[in-house]
């Protein structure tokens, strides 16, 4: 797919799922985001930037972490998110964080500026992400830290087939390669190919807990990044994938309830 294709299907899928992210994935996302927090040992003061932040569920904390002599910039793609996180920074009168739009790609901040680098599940989005390493990697001091965190190998990830049943009802694929950096060695050979050193790698299990298969389909659907395929679609085509993606999920239903496999694989490296 062309990169440029799939950044637009990105920034404005992402758009659309910007309203329901947090309900849909805040809890489910929780464990890669504190494993990845843990990892960059964030000190008071420290300069941060943090890439593909969505609505800054990792800024915030990262804000913090790093108090009112450190400061934190969070980027996204998509306007949507830079709003919404805009909105809870003003809400919650955060003074040491900002946000905007920006293509992890094509970071548009200075070299050797950061001391810390983050990003939270976004990565299996960009078209390139070593390039996207390698801008945070331009970004930080001599020396300074990088923390990501991607999902893990696709068969360990119970939902997986989400990806298919929108791409076959759909002219370009959402999101193609999205479990290559979760497969084993993946994610460490693309930091060491942006020139990051002293990598250190943790793969972690997960359960993704839904109370019904309604909250699974909203997650799935309206949450994230097929949300804008899947809002073009009939209510006939709508009811057909939800059929779809319940079937491919049923393994896991317990009750009314459904408990899916997941896998995160979080590192940490330096400059
Ligand atoms: C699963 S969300 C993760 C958000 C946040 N890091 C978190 O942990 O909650 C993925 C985010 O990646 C962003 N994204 C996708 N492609 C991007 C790109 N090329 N550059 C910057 N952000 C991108 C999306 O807009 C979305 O907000």
């Amino acid at each position: 797919m062309e990169p440029s294709l799939q950044k637009r299907v990105q920034r404005y899928g992402w758009d659309k799922a910007s309203n329901y992210y947090q309900d849909s994935w805040q809890a489910q996302l929780k464990p890669a985001q504190d494993k990845l927090l843990d990892m960059a040992n964030i000190r008071q003061g420290e300069k941060i930037i943090d890439v593909a932040c969505g609505t800054g569920l990792i800024s915030f904390r990262a804000a913090e972490a790093t108090g009112k002599e450190g400061f934190v910039l969070g980027l996204d793609i998509s306007d949507k998110m830079i709003e919404l996180a805009n909105k809870i920074a003003t809400e919650n009168n955060f003074v040491n964080i900002q946000f905007e739009r920006a293509d992890a790609e094509e970071l548009k901040t200075n070299d050797n500026e950061f001391d810390i680098a983050l990003c939270a599940l976004g990565l299996m989005y960009v078209p390139n992400p070593i390039h996207a390493l390698k801008e945070m990697h331009r970004t930080l001091k001599p020396k300074a830290r990088c923390s990501v965190a991607v999902w893990g190998q696709r068969n360990n990830c119970g939902w997986a087939e989400i990806f298919e049943i929108v791409d076959k009802r759909v002219s370009s694929e959402v999101c193609p390669m999205f479990f290559n950096l979760g497969n084993e060695g993946m994610l460490e050979k693309s930091l060491e190919v942006a020139g990051f050193s002293n990598i250190h790698i943790e793969r972690i299990k997960s359960v993704l807990y839904y109370q019904s298969g309604e909250e699974a389909c909203a997650a799935a659907f309206e949450g994230g990044p097929v949300a804008l395929a899947y809002f073009k679609f009939s209510d006939e085509i709508k009811k057909e994938v939800r059929k779809e993606y319940l079937d491919s999920i049923q393994h896991y239903k317990n009750g009314n309830t459904y408990s899916v496999p997941g896998e995160f694989v979080i590192a940490s490296a330096n400059k």
